[in-house]
């Protein structure tokens, strides 16, 4: 599996994008921003990260990232989260973030394990104002908070 920066149409990662945020809305507002790596298995695109700037120079974001399903749980996110950090750390940031919703509790695992530290709690980020269906639960937990996680290099 390699990794490497995308250079095709950005509309051909929409499932991607998709299976990393129930909004379709936010996914066409953020989707052609920044830079994309993806992991490719020969000519196949199992997996993406998405890196935007944030109003700090200094830090850098994690935006999107998924990893199609049959591919899951093989270690391809692990290799995207550590090739995303160095390319920050390449481009000369200081500091790594992310976000997911609190009610997410195996991909806070997931990112914590990855050596992301949470930071902040945004209330009711998530909801129709946002474009996520109403009454959309994650393991049982309302989808209603987000929290954002950092990683300083
Ligand atoms: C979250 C995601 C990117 C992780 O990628 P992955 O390739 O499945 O993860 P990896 O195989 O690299 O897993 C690394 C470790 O995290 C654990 N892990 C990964 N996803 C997990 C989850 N949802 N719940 C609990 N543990 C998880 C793995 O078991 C593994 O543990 P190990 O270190 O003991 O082996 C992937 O599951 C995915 O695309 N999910 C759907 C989209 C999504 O939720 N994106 C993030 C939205 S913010």
């Amino acid at each position: 599996m390699d990794i490497e920066i995308y250079t095709g149409d950005r509309a051909a990662l929409l499932p991607l994008f998709a299976l990393a945020d129930d909004s379709p809305s936010a996914v066409a507002a953020y989707m052609p921003l920044g830079e994309v790596l993806v992991a490719r298995d020969g000519a196949v695109v199992v997996g993406h990260a998405q890196i935007v700037a944030t109003a700090e120079t200094d830090t850098l974001e994690l935006k999107s990232l998924a990893v199609l399903e049959p591919r899951q749980s093989q270690g391809v996110g692990r290799d995207l989260v550590a090739a995303t950090a160095a390319r920050c750390r390449d481009r000369g940031a200081r500091r790594l973030i992310v976000s997911t919703a609190a009610a997410g509790i195996g991909t806070l695992r997931f990112y914590q394990r990855q050596g992301f530290r949470m930071e902040r709690i945004v209330r009711d980020a998530f909801g129709p104002h946002t474009g996520y269906p109403e009454g959309l639960m994650v393991d049982g937990i309302p989808l209603r908070d987000q929290v954002f996680l950092d990683m300083v290099f």
